[in-house]
């Protein structure tokens, strides 16, 4: 199959998403499709191009683009952000998309997995992977699908939205307080914060990436993640870290946190984190494939959030949960492809 693997774009998670997406690409040549990483934003090589069908006989050489999972400076975000010179798809990428008999999202955060891509995608009749633009747009939001959550009596911790230029709301739970963009990933801009002082802090930061901002409950819990691959619950993973939180830092650096998969838990409580994975992924519309994240405080289970385009990096969790059910990195891209063709 000729397969684009769009990556990049302009969210704080450009980086992961290129990671993500050299790893897809490579996985799904193992598999011996046509396949080629694009930078939906940054596609200006592709002005180059002469024809459609040199793209995916890779005639024309993409840049290389080495897998790093640097953190983005705010002033780097807001250059990629503010290019008025440049519309969200760069020259040819919707035509060479639309040429395409799949396009696999390795994008991560904002206008990848907030739904945009999807819509634009629905409009021009171009198979993509992963779930559809509503959905997909409801799981980014944390405010919208802690709602559809807390309706359907699925645990998630208590919270709050402050809004940019109003008062801080009250908080109806006690310190810590985990501040997070209501719209994000990656735990970028994301604080923990012990004290009204460290909360005051912490607002105008989270508010550089989004306008509402989540104040959640802090659960003092072991941190789990499901992942879900067309309809089946993959074996819970545990993370852990040896300091701090399981920061942007913690996720992408080598040996940054501990993985155990499947994890050392009750079975009757892994089968609750599975079942819960399900019901969360149906809640919020969620298809084809998807990570639930979760954290236990015995006895409850709280879901903290849904990933509609979960990382493939060297050190994401859906890969590792996959290899211990038996599917290798390039048997899950394939299986993500085959979803959407049945
Ligand atoms: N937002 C990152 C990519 C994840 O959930 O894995
Ligand atoms: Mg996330």
């Amino acid at each position: 199959m000729k397969i684009v693997v769009l990556a990049g774009g302009r969210s704080p998670e450009r980086n992961v998403s290129l990671s993500s997406s050299v790893m897809i690409t490579n996985a799904l040549r193992e598999k011996g499709h046509a396949a080629v990483l694009i930078d939906l934003f940054l596609g200006d090589e592709l002005q180059d191009v002469q024809t459609i069908d040199q793209v995916f006989q890779r005639a024309w050489v993409p840049r290389d683009y080495a897998i790093s999972t640097e953190i983005l400076t705010v002033a780097a975000i807001d250059q990629l952000r503010t290019d008025g010179s440049k519309a969200l798809f760069g020259p040819n990428v919707l035509a060479i998309c639309q040429a395409a008999d799949m396009v696999f999202l390795g994008l991560h955060g904002e206008d990848g997995e907030n739904g945009k891509v999807q819509a634009t995608f629905d409009l021009f009749g171009i198979r993509y992977t992963g779930s559809s633009a509503l959905a997909s747009g409801v799981a980014m939001d944390k405010r919208l699908s802690k709602q559809l959550l807390l309706q359907q009596q699925i645990k998630t911790p208590g919270y709050v939205i402050a809004k940019k230029g109003q008062p801080q709301p009250a908080l109806a739970f006690g310190f810590p307080v985990v501040v997070k963009p209501a719209n994000g990933g990656s735990s970028i801009g994301m604080q923990i914060v012990a004290d009204q002082a460290e909360l005051a802090a912490a607002l105008p930061i989270a508010f550089q990436f989004d306008a509402n901002v989540v104040l959640e409950e802090y659960v003092a819990g072991r941190e789990f993640s499901v992942g879900i691959l067309n309809g089946v619950a993959l074996p819970a993973i545990e993370i852990s870290v040896d300091d701090g939180w399981y920061d942007y830092t913690h996720k992408y650096q080598d040996h940054g946190a501990n993985y155990q998969t499947p994890p050392a838990i009750p079975a009757a409580v892994h089968q609750q984190m599975q079942k819960m994975a399900l019901v969360t992924m149906a809640v919020l519309g969620l298809t084809n494939y998807g990570r639930v994240d979760f954290l236990w405080r015995a006895p409850e289970i709280y879901v903290i959030e849904a990933n509609s385009l979960p990382g493939m990096t060297p050190h994401s969790l859906l890969p590792q949960e996959a290899a211990a059910s038996g599917i290798n990195y390039a048997e899950l891209c394939e299986q993500i492809v085959a979803g959407k063709l049945a």
